[in-house]
């Protein structure tokens, strides 16, 4: 065990000289080798307990849970800014990482605007739709997504089919409807299962150890898309990792055993009734020229009906993986000299 800084480094050596000089540790090896070592370099590879819990911390920000009360402060960024400033760019790829919703104000109401912030960014992530998504209301014999009637959509993530579902979603609003309604829901789904865990075990239990099969399967893409996944996925310590949720995606293929059907629907029922809580679903009305970003694995998003004689809603979005953007967190953070 040497000491470097006042903390306790364990070292292997069968033989060999160790020697503390001010910021290095100097190693004379027993063939004869010399080495020299920066403590930060070394305490970065720390294997004490302590080190390696910090470690994991130091690359993973802690997740700020939230109900409907975040409305009044909600992260929000200007969009041109977005473009231009680094730091306000680090900013909201933070906010998007911990709170898994943000806002963007000031977007052009024009095409392009989601490809163009994704490129800050890293790239969009195509799909069976293309890259760029577009949402407008069309009649039911030509669409061939359920986004593009002017029904209510039920709060889900976006194409949890894909094994490797989309990380992010950007959703930009170029015309909103002049009427009531085409007001989006939007659910801090990690809150709502730590909040089922709480006062229903049985059921989280259920909804974290059994699968379901979510498909499109659809002739016009020449798609069999399947994934066979949890609804509620907990990562090694215990604490939820991802939540996959879009019921009009779900097969009535279900790996769950017979005596466990029942109580399995009473937990997705008990689940879902949290999710649309008042206290848990934001109601909130995008306006046109605003866009949205969320965690695609955490915060649902749904819509309320709107009626087509109320003018257009168009809307397109796009995806990113998470790798792209913790990879551009971390250029960010080092190039700013963020702590
Ligand atoms: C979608 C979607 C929300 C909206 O296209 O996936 O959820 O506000 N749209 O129309
Ligand atoms: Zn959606």
């Amino acid at each position: 065990m040497v000491h470097g800084r006042g903390e306790q480094v364990p070292v292997c050596l069968a033989e060999g000289q160790l020697s503390d000089r001010g910021s290095s540790l100097y190693v004379t090896w027993p063939d004869g080798h010399r080495s020299q070592y920066d403590w930060q370099w070394l305490r970065d590879r720390c294997f004490s307990p302590r080190a390696r819990a910090d470690r994991e911390k130091q690359w993973k920000n802690k997740k700020q849970l939230w109900g409907a009360d975040i409305a009044a402060n909600l992260p929000t960024f200007d969009f041109p800014a977005l473009l231009t400033d680094d730091r306000a760019l680090y900013d909201f790829l933070y906010g998007l990482d911990t709170v898994g919703l943000v806002l963007v104000q000031n977007v052009p109401r024009h095409l392009g605007q989601v490809e163009k912030l994704a490129n800050r960014v890293s790239f969009l992530k195509q799909n069976v739709y293309g890259a760029e998504i577009v949402v407008k209301s069309k009649p039911d014999d030509v669409r061939t997504s359920e986004a593009d009637s002017t029904r209510h959509l039920e709060i889900h993530n976006d194409e949890p089919y894909y094994s490797y579902a989309p990380g992010v979603q950007l959703l930009h609003y170029i015309e909103q409807t002049k009427g009531e309604g085409g007001t989006s829901l939007l659910v801090d789904s990690f809150n709502a299962a730590y909040q089922l865990k709480e006062e229903d075990p049985e059921a989280f239990w259920l909804l974290t150890t059994f699968k379901i099969h979510f498909i499109h399967k659809k002739a016009k893409h020449k798609a069999h898309i399947r994934n066979i996944c949890k609804i509620i996925s907990l990562d090694d310590q215990g604490e939820v990792q991802r939540v996959n949720y879009m019921m009009i995606a779900r097969d009535s293929i279900m790996d769950v055993p017979l005596d466990q059907v029942k109580p399995f629907h009473r937990a997705l029922k008990a689940f879902n009734a949290l999710l649309y809580h008042p206290e848990n679903c934001l109601h909130l009305k995008m306006k046109a020229g605003e866009m949205y970003a969320v965690d695609n694995g955490r915060t649902l998003h749904g819509r309320t009906a709107f009626n087509p004689a109320d003018g257009v809603r168009h809307l397109r979005g796009g995806y990113l993986d998470w790798d792209g953007v913790y990879s551009r967190m971390r250029v960010l953070k080092e190039d700013l000299g963020i702590q």
